[in-house]
């Protein structure tokens, strides 16, 4: 039988627990696929500690890639054996064989592995839709994201110089800032000891920044308001530091005109094709040497429980995958 993690309860690592589970056949919209790597990804972090409450029991995990083993009889665009990889709900990624709806899965092209894809598809579709269709950034623009030595910080700041475009990032210690210059960002700033707005002002010459991505949330919101330009935008779409108080429009908005939004992937990639395309675009980055991924480590399913700890305590330089 196949083994997947499972949480009975909301609460630490150590909620997650490897059992056997029975996935069945696919129905006529699904594909059972065997899973060759699984992303680990910041989100899977709220799914576990119930900062985004789920019914219980439930799998966690959005992303995986690996191969199809059967396909159902609606299904037209795979057959079996093909290289896929998947990004969404509903949630059980971690686990070495499932059953998911085939809307949800892309075809992966040679010369992209299963692990590559697998740390790809959410932190790229991100990147993709933050860079092309949240803020649709040009080049000679200069803007600032945080946690810029994560893993969708990696990703962020070498298709922003693709596009020609500067970025300023901040790092949770100096040993990461060596991690996100070597992705491409300009200037870092470790906001554990700097006060970044202040950075970012001194260097912009006191213009500020024209777009704030920030997946910190809580701890760098004021700092992250403060240092955009008039009418720029604060892209706010993580809370690895906790969610946002509500927001003070009189306070924090209008004095600059700021645009503010909340976006999340499944907002910008609403079907197959869409998805697909999507998935292309970062795939062509890869392949043509645009955006190069270094894989930081890899756990096994069964050490998922470390995998999370080590993400929660920031031990982590990049982007992760647990293996099945
Ligand atoms: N809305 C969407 O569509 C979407 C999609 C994907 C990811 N996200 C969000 O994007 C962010 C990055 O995701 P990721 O998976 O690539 O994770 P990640 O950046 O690899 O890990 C999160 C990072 O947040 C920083 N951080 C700041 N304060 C923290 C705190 N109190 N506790 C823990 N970490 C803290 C740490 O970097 P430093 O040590 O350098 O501060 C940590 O490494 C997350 O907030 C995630 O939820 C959103």
């Amino acid at each position: 039988m196949p083994k997947s993690i499972i949480i009975k309860k909301h609460g630490g690592p150590e909620v997650l627990e490897l059992q056997d589970v029975n996935i069945g056949t696919p129905g006529p919209n699904e594909i059972k696929v065997t899973n060759h790597a699984i992303g680990l990804n910041y989100i899977d972090t709220y799914h576990r500690s119930g900062l985004y409450p789920l019914k219980l029991p439930i799998g966690i995990g959005l992303e995986a890639a690996g191969k199809i083993d059967e396909v159902g009889s609606n299904v037209k665009e795979f057959n079996k054996g093909d290289n896929i990889a998947y990004a969404s709900i509903p949630l059980g990624a971690y686990s070495q064989q499932r059953v998911i709806p085939a809307n949800i899965a892309v075809k992966i092209p040679d010369g992209i592995s299963h692990e590559m894809a697998a740390t790809l598809m959410t932190k790229g579709l991100t990147t993709n839709y933050l860079l092309t269709k949240t803020y649709k950034l040009k080049a000679g623009e200069t803007v600032l994201f945080h946690a810029a030595a994560g893993g969708v910080g990696q990703i962020f700041a070498q298709w922003a110089n693709s596009i020609g475009a500067k970025v300023i990032g901040t790092v949770g210690s100096d040993e990461k800032i060596k991690v996100a210059n070597d992705n491409g960002y300009e200037h870092v700033i470790n906001y554990t000891k700097t006060d970044f707005a202040k950075e970012v002002l001194k260097i912009t010459k006191n213009k500020g920044v024209t777009a704030v991505f920030d997946g910190v949330g809580k701890k760098t919101f004021q700092g992250s308001i403060s240092c955009l330009k008039t009418r720029g935008m604060l892209v706010s779409f993580g809370n690895a530091s906790g969610p946002l108080d509500p927001v003070n429009v009189p306070k924090d908005i209008q004095p600059k005109g700021l645009y503010l939004t909340r976006p999340s992937v499944g907002q910008y990639f609403t079907n197959q094709k869409e998805l697909q395309e999507g998935a292309n675009q970062i795939f062509e980055k890869v392949k043509f040497g645009k955006i190069k991924i270094r894989i930081f480590k890899k756990y096994k399913l069964s050490e998922a429980k470390n995998a999370h700890a080590d993400l929660e305590a920031r031990k982590l330089l990049g982007p992760t995958i647990l293996i099945p």
